[in-house]
């Protein structure tokens, strides 16, 4: 089996990401939070040549991250990675996207005290929803672990007062495990 466990919720949306996406041309997709560049380089693989990712976040040392790991990995460039709050989209993206990922929380082996927060997340996928195209998805992976669960809560509250004829939205999560795991929603537009 090539690909990860469904377990590990990230491995999950590469999954998914692949099996939708590999076979098309000119995908547009958004990494709203680099952080060390693995969803970046995933995406950038999928995207191929004539894709385009684009990825944003506060911390200059993950846009660092991400710039070493696509410098190591990738042979052609097909990203832009952009310093600042994934809210500020509309100032950078004037094109239509097919998907975007958003791993929330802190950057791994960094200052945990800087995190993602459910006001500027949701912001950021206000101003994402009108540039996603008809079947696009929006995949938000959330943990509990960095605020007690707040901006879980808010994401879930905000994301099901989303107009149900306009996009299709899933809550997954691990029913059997302690701990506290991640959770796991994508948003499907349907026109
Ligand atoms: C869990 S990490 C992302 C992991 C990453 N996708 C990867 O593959 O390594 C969360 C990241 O969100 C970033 N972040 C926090 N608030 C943000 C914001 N408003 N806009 C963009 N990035 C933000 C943090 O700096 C951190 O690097």
């Amino acid at each position: 089996m090539e690909d990860g466990k469904y377990g590990k919720l990230v491995n999950f949306v590469h999954s998914l990401i692949k099996q939708s996406y590999c076979e098309t041309e000119n995908l547009r997709f958004i990494d709203a939070t680099c952080g060390n560049g693995f969803d970046t380089l995933f995406l950038c693989k999928v995207a191929g040549q004539n894709g385009h990712v684009t990825s944003f976040d506060i911390q200059e040392q993950a846009i660092a991250r991400t710039k070493d790991l696509l410098n190591s990995n990738m042979e052609y460039v097909n990203y832009e990675l952009i310093h600042d709050s994934h809210e500020y989209i509309g100032k950078y993206i004037n094109h239509n996207i097919d998907a975007a990922v958003f791993n929330l929380g802190y950057l791994p082996y960094s200052d945990k005290t800087v995190t993602t927060n459910g006001e500027t997340t949701i912001r950021a996928m206000q101003n994402m929803l009108p540039l996603l195209k008809k079947d696009g998805r929006i995949f938000i992976t959330t943990y509990i672990t960095h605020d007690t669960g707040e901006e879980m809560k808010d994401i879930s509250f905000y994301l099901r007062s989303l107009d149900k004829t306009e996009y299709n939205v899933l809550h997954i999560n691990l029913i059997n495990k302690e701990n506290t795991p991640p959770e796991l929603f994508i948003i499907e537009k349907n026109a």
